[in-house]
């Protein structure tokens, strides 16, 4: 997507470094973070200057290749793969795309160490393009005119390139869909929503407002929301999904209001090894996040602030599972299906 009119993807290689568009400093500064090492790019990814499932996967495929540069004289590069997968799986647990893509690259090392370097780079090429056609399924269900409500950024930020979520709204403005219009969740703690995606829409000269997180039943109750899109980062054979903490409050609210849900994810977020949402792995994240919140003081500065009563703890979940029985469809790659295990299962089989 583009930025002060050039194009970029949120992560990508240049001079044997991984690079990627801080998502911390987003939207106060526009700046890009260069990593040189296998261990800066975990650093990276653990403390989410880049995040969401796809660049998420992207810059694990892009670790394995830093790991081959750096175990170019190894006796047994293999082994030293096995270790840096277990090193970067590590980062964060609950998005399947960084298993997905170390794993790829690992086992593609057993072919050979060109395919291997040949495969990190298909990852996050195929995710632009998976993120592409998610874009043109999805917009079919917008309508000119339409609210859409979304949460977290599931934006090009979060796939390298155009998006999971959004996609289908970049795609419905693009073709003339002019007049939609997207309410943006804030998405505590961290507020990706609030940041990243009312940014992104803004590029895009995409009508939106941002509403307190608390806010999305009270618009889904006045009939103020057409669709809700979210993205996703591990979604179980039945269907099952992971995503942003904070979505499956919406789901519920969207199901008792009858709004469309649905959730857009590329194939490589649907993990059919894991059956149901019992067994999805939640990050807990640092309580720090929670008591603290982070942005410009009145003289324009950055910075990091105490928010909340001085000695109470806090809990800090980044992510919750919507039952499938509340998705109404999945928009992937492929088309849109049904949340049910024959579905799925069939994503895999065309
Ligand atoms: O903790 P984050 O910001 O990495 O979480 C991101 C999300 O929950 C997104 O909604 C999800 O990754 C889908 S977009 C690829």
């Amino acid at each position: 997507m583009k930025v002060n009119n050039k194009s970029y993807r949120a992560i990508w290689i240049e001079n044997f470094a991984v690079c990627m568009i801080d998502q911390n400093l987003l939207p106060f500064e526009f700046k890009i973070h260069h990593c040189y090492s296998v261990d800066e790019t975990c650093d990276a990814i653990k403390t989410m200057i880049t995040r969401g499932a796809g660049s998420i996967g992207a810059a694990g495929g892009y670790a394995m290749l830093q790991a081959i540069w750096e175990n170019e004289n190894a006796e047994n590069l293999y082994n030293e793969l096995k270790t840096a997968k277990q090193k970067i799986d590590a980062t964060r647990p609950t998005a399947v795309n960084l298993f997905y893509a170390t794993n790829r690259v690992l086992e593609a090392a057993k072919i050979s160490t060109a395919f291997a370097i040949a495969e990190a780079h298909a990852i996050a090429d195929e995710c632009v393009e998976q993120s592409k056609k998610m874009g043109i399924y999805g917009s079919e269900l917008i309508k000119d005119g339409y609210k859409i409500e979304t949460h977290c950024n599931a934006g090009w930020l979060a796939l390298v390139d155009y998006g999971s979520a959004l996609s289908p709204i970049y795609t419905a403005f693009e073709n003339g869909k002019k007049n939609i219009f997207v309410y943006v969740d804030e998405t505590r703690p961290r507020l990706q929503g609030m940041r990243l995606t009312a940014w992104e829409l803004q590029q895009q000269g995409i009508s939106h407002a941002i509403i307190p997180d608390n806010a999305g039943a009270f618009y889904m109750s006045k009939n103020e929301i057409d669709i809700m899109i979210v993205g996703a980062d591990r979604i179980a054979a039945n269907g099952d999904t992971a995503n942003k903490i904070g979505t499956l409050e919406k789901a519920i609210a969207a199901k008792y209001y009858g709004i469309p849900f649905y959730i857009a994810a590329p194939s490589s977020t649907f993990d059919l090894d894991t059956q149901t949402r019992n067994e999805i792995i939640i990050e807990e994240r640092n309580e720090e996040e929670v008591l603290h919140c982070y942005g410009k003081n009145k003289e324009g500065k950055l910075e990091n602030i105490f928010i909340s009563n001085p000695g109470s703890k806090a809990k800090n979940p980044a992510f919750d599972v919507t039952p499938a029985e509340l998705i109404t469809g999945f928009i992937t790659e492929k088309g849109i299906i049904k949340p049910n295990n024959e579905e799925i299962k069939k994503l895999f089989e065309k």
